[in-house]
């Protein structure tokens, strides 16, 4: 098994750090309280809870994740799905017990071509959105009888953009309902969750924000000193070039392993392999530049290479004037690209060291 896995989720063996995290999540899943977890993207949400799943055996988690849904039926699908999974036992056994459940949906079984493996599917037909989840959170009471249980959904901003109906909402009256089941909201886009979130939103209040960071230094260095033979001074190069995402810094690491795992790391080999990482998303990366105008073009170089955005010497630099290039900003965060805390930024870091290196 190769100890440094930067696609897919981190696994049981390739896991490390977050003990204190762990330990806070699992405080708010054993007290049935409520988490609204937020990070930036590739920090580590998602490995996270999937740890603490395989953890803690004595809680019943249901996970899911939403980030493709475009309606309001895609969300309930995905909900039953993983209510379904979570059920034990063969398929067989699985689809005796879920008439038990459900009194309006009925599952299909079905086999994905992709996978290899066969599926639980459930049948919305001729059933409203709103029995299918009335449907949904029956069963989890039913199932809450036996055994704790944590919903968990990732990338949950996404329900702000189904427009039809008000998930946030309709989740606000059943959580209201019964307390031995806690909610665990994901996400990464802190201005749509934290809008989720706020005074007198339907969710205002309902769960209990937590922010992850990157993984600490001590981790990374006891875990990296284990696979590599690399100074700390160099483990914080990395770190600080990644900018704490951890994504990046377990693919700098994974390549570090492949080619030089019995030799001393030097910054020359770190830098080149930055280099190289940021050079294999170059065609993509130039398509999107592209895609640009040429007021966004000069925002997101401008954002790339410069701290104070609207000095004189940096407006003039770039030819254009302050007004145009907040509006240009305020495009590219439209569609994305850019995102806004107290300050502009990229939050993807290797896109941003391709802005630099341009
Ligand atoms: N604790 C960890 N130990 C080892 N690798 C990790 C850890 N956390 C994250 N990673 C690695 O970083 C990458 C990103 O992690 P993950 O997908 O969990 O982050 P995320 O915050 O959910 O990202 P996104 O915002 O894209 O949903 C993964 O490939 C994973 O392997
Ligand atoms: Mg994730």
């Amino acid at each position: 098994m190769l100890p440094f896995n930067y696609e897919g989720f981190a696994t049981k063996d390739t896991f490390f750090g977050r003990k204190e995290e762990l330990i806070d999540i699992n405080t708010f899943a054993q007290k049935s309280n409520n988490l609204l977890i937020y990070s930036l993207r590739r920090f580590g949400k998602s490995s996270m809870i999937k740890e603490q799943i395989e953890r803690d055996t004595d809680t019943q988690y249901i996970y899911f994740d939403i980030f493709d849904i475009t309606s309001e039926n895609d969300f309930a699908r995905l909900f039953l799905k993983a209510i379904a999974k979570a059920q034990k036992g063969g398929i067989s056994t699985i689809m005796s017990k879920l008439p038990k459940l459900f009194s309006r949906v009925s599952f299909d079984v079905v086999f994905d071509s992709t996978t290899g493996k066969t599926k639980l599917s459930p049948t919305l037909n001729n059933i409203s959105f709103e029995d299918a989840i009335e449907d949904a959170f029956n069963a989890l009471f039913l199932m809450s009888e036996k055994q704790k249980l944590v919903v968990a959904i990732d990338e949950f901003q996404q329900v702000s953009l189904i427009e039809n109906v008000k998930i946030d909402a309709l989740l606000r009256k059943y959580m209201q309902e019964n307390k031995k089941i806690s909610y665990f909201f994901l996400g990464s886009k802190r201005h749509m969750l934290t809008d989720l979130f706020r005074y007198k939103a339907p969710l205002y209040e309902m769960a209990t924000h937590y922010e992850l960071q990157g993984i600490k230094l001590d981790d990374y260095i006891e875990y990296i000193q284990k696979y590599l033979k690399i100074s700390d001074a160099f483990i914080v190069h990395i770190i600080d070039v990644a900018k704490n995402e951890t994504k990046l810094i377990v693919h700098i690491c994974s390549i570090l392993y492949d080619r030089h795992a019995k030799k001393n790391i030097t910054e020359k080999i770190i830098n080149e392999i930055i280099k190289e990482i940021v050079m294999s998303k170059h065609s993509s990366y130039s398509m999107l530049f592209d895609s640009f105008s040429l007021g966004k073009k000069k925002a997101f170089k401008i954002l790339c290479n410069h701290k104070d955005l609207y000095k004189k010497e940096v407006l003039d630099e770039y030819s254009i004037s302050k007004q145009s290039l907040l509006s240009s900003l305020n495009a590219l965060f439209k569609d994305e690209i850019i995102d806004k805390d107290k300050n502009w930024f990229i939050p993807d870091r290797t896109l941003e060291l391709w802005g630099k290196s341009k």
